[in-house]
């Protein structure tokens, strides 16, 4: 193809590098900053400085735990590092049904599924579940994994505004009688760290008799005593019907899964394409999975610590004029206008010694730019102030606050 060509491909990728090209001369590139090493729970090695890390899904700081490598490890020698090709075929090992196993116990569901990623579950999973003539109604703010499950589904596909249970309501009205419908919606929001409506949720989807999907990627140790999830924290067990979670951020592995009814479980074993057409998750990861949520329920001390460093995170940042939006978890976004300004915010950060990244639109609307800051359960309470004293400073510089 003639990349002078000026087709609608073409213009694309070129806008695409002109913006990254426009980003990098100007010093404000942070895509894929890559990190040399971890260094304890809370601490990276960047661009040869030490950092502390203030940019981690790993919640509970779990990654590098020595049960949890320990098992990776012991997953190698017994099992090798690959899985033979698709599950269905040949590659379904002990360890998979073992994991599978922990995780329906841990969600106190019947039974559970694995994926290879927690996109490619959302994807897969409500576009095998839904097809046309149902319908979807997701909340606007929902992972871009859901939202395109939602398209591939050709269910027709109803949003509602952020978190707006009056606006969910008349979308349940919307649907004509006797379709069927699926609500779904993130439990703890991955860009702005608010919690999801849940006790209303669940009333609404009990009234309109609609199925409930609740994805869990950012609040499995995070929410509930034991860190089992938002039914715990709200004390609603057994209220969600489709439980979606990731194993790649609280659980320091990758994969997602289902947990759920026996016979849901069944089906979407038998007829999702991702789980029938593509390899299953490598024993390492399988087994560091299994071992993690094991770890989460023998160490509640972590749970404890990250709501801990969550609020002081956030009640330090708002205290000294940031806005972090209406978050009550260990996301914290530091709102900062226009997307030049969250790189500014960056740069300053970093070269302070505080490891946070920027999201710009089109991950967040335009003038929402801002640090999407994480604390995590490896966080002591002096470094948390260092980083907000860290991140106050460059506030002030920018004009931010
Ligand atoms: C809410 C939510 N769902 C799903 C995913 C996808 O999970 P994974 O990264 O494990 O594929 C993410 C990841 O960023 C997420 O934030």
């Amino acid at each position: 193809m003639d990349p002078m060509m000026q087709d609608s491909v073409n213009l694309r990728i070129q806008a695409m590098n002109k913006r990254v090209s426009d980003a990098q001369d100007a010093d404000l590139y942070y895509y894929n900053q890559p990190i040399k090493e971890l260094r304890g729970g809370a601490r990276v090695l960047v661009n040869g400085r030490e950092m502390g890390m203030f940019a981690s899904y790993s919640y509970l700081g779990l990654i590098g735990h020595p049960r949890i490598n320990a098992a990776a490890k012991e997953a190698i020698d017994r099992y090798g590092t690959g899985t033979h090709g698709v599950r269905t075929l040949a590659g379904s090992l002990a360890i998979h049904e073992e994991l599978e196993e922990t995780i329906a116990n841990f969600k106190r569901a019947e039974a559970a599924i694995t994926f290879t990623s927690g996109y490619v579950t959302n994807l897969s999973v409500v576009a095998t579940l839904l097809g046309r003539g149902d319908y979807v109604i997701s909340d606007k703010l929902n992972h871009a994994s859901i939202v395109d499950g939602c398209l591939m589904s050709g269910a027709k596909f109803l949003r509602f505004h952020h978190n707006d249970m009056q606006a969910l309501e008349q979308r349940l009205q919307q649907v004509p009688d006797g379709a069927a419908k699926l609500v779904i919606a993130d439990a703890v929001f991955s860009m702005d760290g608010d919690v999801i409506d849940f006790p209303k949720v669940v009333e609404l989807c009990r009234r309109y008799h609609a199925w409930l999907m609740i994805d869990e990627a950012h609040s499995v140790g995070v929410l509930g005593k034991s860190g089992r999830g938002i039914e715990e924290h709200f004390n609603l067990e057994g209220a969600i019907d489709i439980k979606m979670g990731t194993l790649s951020k609280t659980i320091p592995s990758v994969g997602g899964y289902i947990a759920g009814r026996k016979d849901l479980i069944n089906y979407l074993r038998h007829a999702c394409r991702a789980y029938i057409f593509s390899a299953a998750l490598p024993p390492a990861q399988a087994a560091a999975a299994k071992a993690a949520f094991e770890v989460i329920l023998d160490e509640p001390w972590r749970v404890e610590k990250v709501g801990v460093n969550g609020q002081r995170f956030i009640q330090g940042l708002k205290g000294n004029g940031f806005d972090t939006l209406l978050t009550e978890t260990a996301i914290v976004p530091v709102v900062c206008g226009e997307d030049e300004t969250a790189y500014l915010m960056t740069r300053e950060a970093q070269h302070h010694g505080v490891f946070v990244l920027p999201v710009v639109s089109p991950a967040v609307a335009p003038g929402l730019a801002r640090l999407r800051a994480t604390v995590t359960a490896a966080h002591e309470l002096e470094e948390i102030d260092h980083a907000i004293q860290v991140i106050t400073e460059a506030g002030r510089k920018i004009g931010v606050i």
